[in-house]
């Protein structure tokens, strides 16, 4: 028989390793993506880094560009000549050289020649080298090195820049080349060579060392590196505490399923073998649903479990007949006060008898019925009433003593004539009694008598309350223990 709904399970041993290999699993893909966003940070720090370096490369290039746009614009550039402005060897124009009506003696610098002079001016103070050419040069120095020729070709396809980190024996260097175009100025100088506006004359390459860049992209690595470690380590001890948590609630709650269901057994045998019988029920709407029904009152039903458990409580009760236990039962379940009563006559047309009913209402809502059937006991109660009524009734004195003779029951007629209360003869040796005219002889005879299992009888000379004396006969029987 099921008591209790709710199917209450310990976990077992094996679901237990099931959860562990959960949170294994849920760790493991923690870690991969941790370890996946890691990558991907160190990977875009790198390529902002290269962004980074080329913009500062490109920067460095349109500098250049501006100065020669101005050079070429003023169409003639002139500077004294020195030591590190020699004229130009490659330059053919007129008014090459010109002397000042002072004597200053000044040389023409072609764009080209001034970035050269720039170029070396920058390498004494960094690191940065600077180098304009040509695929083809006028002026053999300027030739370009292998990784400029490819870039001057990729130029001549279209590209606009090439940016890229090449490996030295010693470091890595960072290259950034654009082209040089010609324009309409160039052809006064370049024209000559059968150039035309908008073809790539040239470019200019700056090279510079990769590690200008590098601490800062080391340093903002070793960051995201600590800052997802920490992600991860957090993630992790959460994880691991989630762990622990969970087996701490699952063991609580295997201790107390555990609990309930050994006291769910402990009461199912309470339950079963009452010597009551005990139904209790749900109500639903006007009606009550058998939820359990124990041994003793399917026995006093005369029914078979199957057929009741789920079922209206008025399969076993009568509505007709039995309306008032119906009653009760709304009364009990709309007030939950107990219930007693004590003496009813049942009767479903199954079964019928004299019963004892008992209700009342359980704090979760069910309602408990436990009754008894008790015709029996009815009956015998009745019988005896009976034969109460009889003795009591009768003219002739009856009482019971014990076998020491102290009176246990004496009925109306025997106070009546003894002049005594109830109360002042019950309890009391019938010696009380004695008027002291029989010998001892007498009664011993009689006591001889009972105790051999035989019937006295003869005549008392007994004494009342007040003193008078009187004669009575009488049977005396012993009454032995069934
Ligand atoms: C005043 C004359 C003059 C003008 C104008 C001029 N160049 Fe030049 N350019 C030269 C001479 C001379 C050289 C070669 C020697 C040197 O390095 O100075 C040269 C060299 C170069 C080079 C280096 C490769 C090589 O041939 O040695 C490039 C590239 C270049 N010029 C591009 C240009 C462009 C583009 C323009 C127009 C914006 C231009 N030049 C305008 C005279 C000129």
């Amino acid at each position: 028989m099921k008591i209790n709904n709710n199917n209450i399970f310990p976990v077992q041993e094996k679901n237990l390793e099931k959860i562990s290999i959960v949170f294994s699993i849920i760790y493991i893909l923690w870690s991969v993506l941790i370890l996946f966003l890691l990558v991907q940070n160190i990977y875009s720090i790198k390529s902002a880094t290269l962004e980074i370096a080329r913009t500062f490369g490109r920067e460095s290039f349109r500098k250049d560009l501006l100065y020669r746009r101005w050079n070429s614009m003023l169409g003639s550039v002139y500077g004294e000549i020195c030591e590190t402005n020699s004229p130009n060897p490659y330059l053919i124009t007129d008014e090459k050289n010109i002397i000042t009506p002072h004597g200053l003696k000044l040389t023409k610098i072609n764009p080209a020649y001034m970035t050269r002079q720039v170029h070396e001016l920058g390498l004494l103070d960094s690191n940065i080298v600077g180098h304009i050419t040509s695929l083809n040069p006028i002026r053999p120095q300027n030739k370009a090195d292998d990784w400029e020729v490819s870039a001057l070709k990729k130029f001549e396809s279209g590209q606009s820049e090439v940016a890229e980190i090449t490996k030295t024996e010693s470091h890595n260097v960072f290259r950034y080349m654009a082209p040089l175009y010609v324009e309409k100025s160039c052809l006064n100088c370049h024209g000559r060579q059968g150039y035309q506006t908008g073809q790539v004359r040239g470019g200019i390459s700056i090279s510079y060392s990769i590690a200008l860049f590098d601490s800062y992209r080391k340093a903002a690595t070793l960051r995201t590196f600590f800052s997802f470690s920490a992600i991860w380590l957090i993630g992790g001890l959460g994880l691991l505490y989630g762990h622990s948590r969970t087996m701490k609630l699952v063991k609580k709650y295997n201790d107390l399923s555990n609990r309930i269901i050994s006291n769910e057994k402990q009461y199912r045998t309470l339950f079963e073998n009452m010597v009551s019988g005990c139904m209790v029920l749900s109500s639903k709407g006007s009606d009550f649903i058998i939820k359990a029904i124990n041994r003793q009152a399917l026995s006093i039903e005369n029914m078979d479990n199957q057929d009741l458990v789920g079922k209206s409580v008025k399969v076993i009760i009568n509505e007709q007949v039995d309306k008032d236990l119906l009653i009760s039962m709304e009364m009990v379940d709309s007030s939950g006060d107990d219930l007693t009563i004590p003496e009813i006559y049942f009767d479903n047309g199954h079964v019928a008898g004299w019963r004892k009913y008992q209700f009342f209402k359980l704090k979760t809502g069910e309602l408990v019925v436990v009754y008894m059937d008790v015709s029996e006991e009815y009956k015998k109660e009745m019988n005896l009433n009976i034969l109460k009524q009889a003795v009591e009734q009768s003219t002739s004195l009856i009482g019971i003593t014990d076998k020491n003779g102290n009176l246990s029951y004496v009925n109306s007629t025997f106070l009546a004539t003894t002049e005594y209360t109830w109360d002042e003869l019950v309890g009391k040796n019938t010696r009380i009694l004695k008027s002291g005219e029989q010998p001892h002889e007498f009664y011993k005879n009689l006591w001889k008598t009972i105790t051999d299992g035989e019937t006295w009888s003869g005549e008392f000379h007994n004494k009342t309350k007040s003193g008078k004396l009187y004669w009575e006969a009488a049977n005396i029987s012993p009454i032995f223990d069934k």
